[in-house]
């Protein structure tokens, strides 16, 4: 038999014996937290005690395992019962005592600390007995309890729900930490964004926060943009010592001016990100921390264990960093539905041009579906499938390193076990393709890009051609088919000749680099390009502004077009300056696609909001360069840096001629890249005009309120309602949906650089909406702001949706009748896990998104909303509501849903 008392100086061996909480405890020491002194009762000392009457304790363990979930509670006071009536032995009482010596202060905690509780799966969270500010003379009593709090009736069901035994339990004594604040950290969200960090801050002792029994503010950390979020609400009480009865807890009330401070400020949360850093050095990732800071603002780690339920399945990474430039913020779902369908065709293609075999293209054909994702609204590159497609193509390897530094990629991609030789050789046929198409492509840049360009032109000038208004919708429909695959075809070279670009433009700036020309030259090089198309817009611009800055009456006539807000004049705005006029038309036609976010469809282009136009003239002409100043400094630039190269080359003239044919390749690509942009914006703008064409039939038809609805829909969707091949008839319900989302999308503040989720990332809760969801401010009952009357928002904590009746629980003894409802109540506490396990879902106004409830609430896979305000008062028994465990919000359905609902 081992030593009844461990503890810190106890060999590593001993953390067997210590429990789940102990061996944490002892391994957070270890690794240098600061975690308050304490010693350790053993399981064994447990076992011990309890070995008179272990036979007896077994045969009511096992019926309880096997036997009727009712006769749990009768099993519960039988084995308390039993173990009541074997004492500590003497000399486990003497080690107590002799131990206790060595700990400073009057008060201890006293916790259990089960061989299964603390585990991978199993947390046990709150099910065994903690007493916190135990007086020294009754330790002994308090280790007594714990040895026996398995049997409490909550435990025992936890264990047969689980089918998880707690095993003999060691008790922690531990000096007490006067909490002026504690909580719990989670290192990474439960139900969320594997980057974030969450925390639950109460006043006072951390019994309050785990238990749900005080309120709480919660604190998100987003490791990539390395920032907090939090949700800060009005407290009310604490839990503390009570003082009267010598010893224990009570809950009190706050002085005010606490109630509404945020129980953590910057260096606090500053000490736990630092803390759970250490932590995960120590643990690895994803652990459920307990803490506390005493008055002095130190902080103490009370526990450490694994995050019981975080999702299991494949990595999905997504990266807006580069993609975000193209589609800033919050992107439509029409745009969205287009992009992606593009993205597909495009880089289907150009792995085929690349020398990628049919049947591998076809292996592979979901990640050329998933080069995007679409997460809260944003627009984001799926990391996952472009590696996919990076490992597909030969050659790829050295150019992956410049894809990953133009993305901001700091840990790059997982590492590849090394080819080994028979892949090589195999792979030799697909390499000698990949090789030659390249060569091939470089050796005929001019002519493939001239006949795109080419089509591309009559393509335009085909669709210009139309009138569109004339069009009915069924043949809107047909002419998008058409158009989107004309567009398409052949665009894939446009990305082959942005890799002769990179590659190109690299070559040359290593070169001057070499030839020890200034730093700028290269920029200087390329910018200096007349020919650039992107300049051509910012040329015509400037022209137009020349004219307005010697005409007083023309600037006029322009500020009033600048303002006009309806269905804008255009160019016949300027009736008496016909070249002025004419000039602004021209722009209107040529460059009319070019403006803010151009690639968005439902961006306000020029060619349909001309008054933009205008204003862009007038600041321009108020601040800009003449039209001649700007030619002139460009080509300024431009021979200074050619002088330059000339001179840095004079030196080494063997280079010379390299130098030459790299910047032939990168000017050549760069201006192939800029029209090509160009035309792109074109393309998107041909599109902007055919899909509000159709919706404008839609509006007259009053299948949309209104035209700009459109935008809200996916083009299946679109297009689904015209020719009838749609499954949702209901446009105007759709639209309304996503509007709203759009709402809280918007709301979420800059799009996050990259996103992590496992397994099905739908269900991982947007992180626009798993930052908990305050109470609407000023809002009372009722949830946000956005969302209808009958809904409720709250923090979902555990996924999964459930349409069912409300049962409201105020006293958890008395509700009998609870299968298959959805509990509503002002808190609960673990001991519900009764209730739990044969409700549909849970509703609790108090609580956080780290509680007990909550993390049982997972582990059962039971729909949990937790701070729900006044759900108690404005849910009433045999309401039907609609619990989204995800998203947090509990929806009150009307007699028409309650049928819709039923199965
Ligand atoms: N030494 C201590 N000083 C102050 N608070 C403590 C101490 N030990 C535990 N607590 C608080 O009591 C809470 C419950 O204790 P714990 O033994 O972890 O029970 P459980 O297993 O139910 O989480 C902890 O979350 C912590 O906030
Ligand atoms: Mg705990």
């Amino acid at each position: 038999m081992g030593d009844a008392i461990l503890s810190f100086r106890s060999p590593p061996g001993a953390r067997a014996s210590m429990g789940g909480k102990g061996a944490g405890l002892y391994e957070l020491a270890h690794g240098g937290m600061a975690v308050p002194e304490w010693f350790c009762v053993s399981a064994q000392a447990a076992e011990e005690r309890l070995a008179p009457v272990a036979p007896e304790i077994a045969s009511i363990l096992a019926e309880v395992d096997s036997g009727e979930p009712e006769r749990l509670a009768k099993a519960s006071g039988g084995l308390v019962a039993l173990g009541a009536d074997v004492p500590l032995p003497a000399a486990t009482r003497e080690a107590i005592e002799a131990a206790l010596a060595g700990l400073d202060g009057e008060r201890f905690a006293v916790r259990s600390s089960a061989a299964g509780e603390d585990g991978a799966t199993d947390s046990f969270a709150g099910q065994l007995a903690t007493f916190l500010h135990v007086p020294r003379d009754e330790v002994c009593e308090r280790v007594a309890a714990c040895q026996l709090s398995a049997f409490a009736p909550a435990a025992l069901a936890y264990r047969r729900q689980r089918g998880a035994d707690p095993g003999a339990v060691a008790v922690i004594v531990q000096e007490m930490v006067t909490s002026r604040s504690s909580g719990v950290l989670f290192t990474a969200n439960p139900n969320g964004s594997l980057d974030e960090l969450v925390v639950v801050a109460g006043w006072g002792l951390g019994e309050g926060v785990v238990g749900d029994a005080v309120e709480t503010d919660t604190f998100l950390y987003d490791r990539l943009t390395e920032s907090w979020r939090g949700t800060v609400r009005e407290k009310r009480s604490r839990i503390v010592l009570d003082e009267e009865s010598g010893g224990g807890t009570r809950r009190a009330q706050l002085p005010p001016d606490l109630g509404t401070r945020p129980v953590l400020g910057e260096e606090q949360l500053e000490a736990l990100r630092q803390a759970a850093e250490e932590i995960e050095a120590l643990h690895g990732p994803a652990r459920d921390v307990e803490w506390a800071f005493d008055p002095d603002g130190r902080l103490a780690i009370t526990q450490s264990r694994p995050i019981t339920t975080l999702p299991r399945g494949e990595l999905s990474i997504f990266d807006s960093s580069n993609i975000v430039e193209s589609y800033p913020g919050v992107t439509s779902p029409l745009t969205f539905s287009y992009i992606r369908c593009a993205y597909a065709r495009v880089f289907r293609d150009i792995a085929r041009r690349l020398g990628v075999g049919r049947r591998e293209r076809e292996r592979n054909d979901d990640l050329f579906e998933n080069m995007l994702g679409h997460l809260d609204g944003r627009v984001y590159y799926n990391l996952g499938s472009w590696y996919r497609l990076f490992r597909l193509v030969p050659f790829t390897g050295a150019y992956l390193a410049v894809w990953e530094e133009m993305l901001g990629i700091k840990n790059p991609r997982p590492t590849s076990a090394g080819t080994r030789p028979l892949a090589a050789v195999r792979g030799l046929p697909r390499a000698a393709r990949t090789a030659g198409s390249l060569l091939w492509n470089l050796a005929f840049l001019t002519p493939v890009m001239e006949r795109l360009r080419t089509r591309f032109g009559g393509i335009e000038r085909r669709f210009r051609a139309l009138s569109l208004d004339e069009l009915d919708s069924v043949e809107l429909a047909r002419l998008y088919r058409s158009l989107s695959l004309e567009l398409m075809d052949g665009w894939d070279v446009t990305l082959v000749n942005d890799v002769y670009a990179i590659v190109g433009s690299g070559l040359v700036r290593a070169a001057l680099e070499r030839a020890g020309a200034e730093a700028d030259t290269f920029g200087a090089l390329m910018a200096g390009d007349e020919e650039l198309e992107s300049a051509l817009p910012a040329q015509s611009l400037a022209l137009l502004a020349d004219a307005v800055r010697s005409d007083a009456r023309l600037a006029e006539a322009l500020a009033e077009a600048a303002a006009l807000d309806g269905e804008p004049g255009g160019a016949g705005a300027f009736p008496h300056h016909p070249d002025f006029a004419r000039g602004f038309q021209e722009h209107l036609e040529r460059w009319g696609d070019r403006h803010l976010a151009e690639l968005k469809l439902e961006s306000p282009s020029l060619r349909h909001h001309p008054q933009l136009l205008a204003g862009l003239i007038l600041r321009q002409a108020e601040s800009g360069r003449s039209a001649g100043e700007a030619r002139d400094h460009r080509r300024r630039l431009s021979d200074e840096a050619h002088a330059e190269a000339r001179r840095a080359f004079a030196r080494a003239p063997s280079r010379r001629a390299l130098f030459a044919l790299a910047l032939y390749i990168a000017r050549r690509s760069v201006r192939y890249r800029e029209s090509s942009r160009m035309d792109r914006a074109r393309g998107f703008g041909m599109m902007r005009d055919l899909f509000r064409a159709m919706a404008t039939h839609l509006e007259r038809e009053g299948a949309l309120d209104s035209a700009e609805d459109v935008f809200h829909l996916t083009v299946d969707e679109l297009l689904g309602f015209v020719t009838g091949s749609g499954v949702d008839p209901d446009l105007r319900g759709i639209v309304e949906r996503r509007r709203s989302a759009g709402r809280t999308w918007r709301a979420d503040g800059p799009t996050r650089e990259r996103l992590r989720f496992r397994g099905t990332v739908g269900s991982h809760p947007s992180p626009a909406r798993a930052a908990p969801a305050a109470p609407a401010a000023g809002g009372g009952a009722g949830g946000g702001a956005s969302t209808a009357p009958q809904t409720f928002a709250g923090t979902g904590c555990s996924a999964g949706t459930v349409t069912a009746e409300v049962l409201v629980v105020r006293d958890p003894s008395e509700a009998t009748d609870t299968a298959g409802k959805v509990l509503v109540a002002e808190m609960t506490d673990p001991g519900w896990v009764f209730l739990m396990m044969s409700a549909a879902a849970l509703v609790v106004e108090r609580g956080s998104l780290l509680s007990h409830t909550a993390i049982i609430g997972r582990e059962l896979g039971l729909p949990t909303v937790v701070g729900v305000e006044r759900a108690c008062s404005v849910l009433c028994d045999g309401d039907r509501v609609e619990v989204d465990g995800r998203s947090g919000v509990v929806r009150v359905l009307g007699p028409d849903d309650a049928r819709e609902g039923a199965p």
